[in-house]
């Protein structure tokens, strides 16, 4: 059964559709398509309500064509802690949750998108959010600074360099830990706006830092996850923006399915792989799909081959940058874009637009009494020179432990993995668990706590003791990192 309701403007039409009861509703976008004789499939929206009805919209062209530009009224929080990022097709308001205040709980970010998609610029919408309503935000864009230029003094931190990223990790780590110590100690058991405020780290090319062959790969993987856990209640938050075809390739095993699960979601353009990964994780409901976004809203149209070549160039059809879908909104399907922030055509400096909307006043600084936690640098973030020294020496130290790691006569470090006490010129706590790590990926069965000793003292570092060696392989295993293979046998998750 089916109704076409022709809208006002009788160009857009919706179509509702059910299934018989008993039956579930499912659809394949391309025969839609052809059904409706629509060549153009961005016209096309499909929502159903999972069961057995559908809407579906038909646009005369791509509703998405042309979006405002974005407002300062836009960015500051209503009182569910969302800003608008977007519109919907449909043209209501994306509304994005920058902090939960219902639950006082920090929020975690994911951008995902390939290369020209609009990831930076999305980012930087947010970022100017964050400013306007008193977030603290930590930076770092790994492009050495190209992505987002113009957030350089609009932040707490501006990190472009992969140590300095590093650096600004683990003093996060040390804030949440030191939050966490204080709320306890007086009492409290959550974070509310008003006191200490919301931290949020923010990675652009967040792949650069966790690809396979990322300088410190491991160590960014384990301090993003100890900052997803531990930061959460305490008011820090986390987000990351990157391209990446499989999730894998972030940091390998589980590091982002658990904040992709619970994060505030953004799918822009993408690679198919991709596509069936979220689905097969669970965060599309089965049978949901997302129409492919394409690189231009150039029209498909099929003429003779022996024509002349039509006048219009490909590539002066307008762009599909900024669209994509918001997963963890309430229409994870519903195709959206971004409001337009600056301008679409490269400029030669800083864009004045998006300084405006920055606007004059300081950034949130972190709040006074965590300085010390976040330590040298923290203290070093706008001195250059100090900044360089600080991360010469942590690459330094890094590769002697990496030497070290391969014969003997190791400097002695804290290999019983105590997290809570590293400030951030102390990066040794995951020594043991990297050993570990190393001897189960070079194993090629589960191996029992004891094997593991054994292939760690193998590696030439330093001796460890059994217990310390339990000790990491819990921890391992209760974050994901690890799975247990039977009775005392653990392996890679
Ligand atoms: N929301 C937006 N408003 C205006 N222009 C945008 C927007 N998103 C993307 N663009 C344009 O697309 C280009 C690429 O976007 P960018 O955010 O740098 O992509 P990515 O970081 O995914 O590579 C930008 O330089 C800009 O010209
Ligand atoms: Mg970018």
């Amino acid at each position: 059964m089916s109704t076409l309701t022709p809208t006002p403007t009788a160009q857009v039409y919706e179509l509702s559709v059910e299934v018989p009861q008993g039956e579930v509703i499912r659809y394949d976008l391309a025969k839609l398509c052809s059904a409706l004789n629509v060549n153009d499939p961005t016209r096309i929206a499909v929502e159903t309500d999972g069961l057995r009805r559908a809407l579906i919209t038909v646009y005369p062209s791509n509703p998405l064509g042309v979006v405002r530009a974005v407002t300062r009224a836009d960015l500051v929080m209503d009182r569910h802690g969302r800003i608008v990022t977007g519109l919907y097709h449909n043209g209501r308001p994306v509304k994005k949750r920058l902090f939960d205040p219902s639950t006082g709980s920090a929020q975690r970010f994911l951008l995902f998108g390939t290369t020209g998609a609009g990831k930076s610029r999305a980012l930087q919408l947010e970022l100017i959010a964050e400013k306007l309503n008193g977030v603290c935000t930590w930076l770092a864009d790994l492009k050495l600074g190209q992505s987002v230029p113009e957030a350089d003094g609009q932040v707490d931190w501006y990190a472009c360099s992969q140590e300095e990223t590093i650096l600004m990790l683990m003093a996060a780590v040390a804030v949440a830990q030191e939050r966490m110590r204080r709320y306890s100690a007086a009492g409290r058991n959550s974070f509310a706006l008003g006191g200490d405020p919301l931290l949020h780290v923010r990675i652009d090319e967040a792949n650069r830092l966790l690809e396979r062959g990322a300088p410190y790969r491991d160590l960014a993987t384990h301090l993003i996850k100890e900052l997803g856990r531990t930061g959460r209640s305490v008011g820090v938050g986390i987000g990351l923006s990157a391209q990446a075809s499989h999730l894998e390739e972030l940091g390998g095993s589980d590091t982002l399915r658990a904040m992709v699960k619970e994060g505030e979601v953004t799918l822009l353009r993408w690679s198919s792989s991709m596509m069936r990964q979220l689905v097969t994780d669970g965060l599309l409901p089965a049978g949901e799909q997302l129409m492919p976004i394409p690189k231009t809203l150039a029209p498909r149209e099929l003429r003779s081959q022996f024509d002349p070549e039509p006048d219009h160039d490909e590539d002066d059809a307008p762009g599909t940058q900024g669209m994509g879908y918001l997963l963890s909104g309430p229409r994870p399907t519903a195709m959206m874009r971004h409001l337009r922030l600056g301008s679409i055509a490269p400029l030669p400096g800083l864009d004045p637009d998006i300084l405006a909307l920055y606007g004059d006043d300081e950034p949130t600084r972190l709040e006074d009494i965590s300085h010390d936690v976040a330590g040298q640098a923290y203290a070093a973030r706008t001195d250059e020179e100090a900044m360089a020294e600080l991360c010469a020496a942590f690459h330094e130290a890094q590769q002697q432990k990496l030497n070290a790691g391969r014969g003997p006569g190791r400097s002695a470090a804290t290999e019983d993995g105590d997290a809570d006490d590293d400030g951030p010129s102390a990066p040794r706590k995951v020594r043991l668990d990297e050993r570990v790590l190393a001897a189960l990926a070079d194993a090629e069965a589960p191996m029992s706590a004891d094997d593991v000793l054994d292939a760690v003292h193998a590696d030439g570092g330093r001796e460890v003791k059994l217990g310390s060696v339990r000790n990491a392989l819990k921890k391992l295993a209760d974050d994901g990192t690890l799975t247990r293979a039977g009775h005392g046998l653990y392996a890679p998750a």
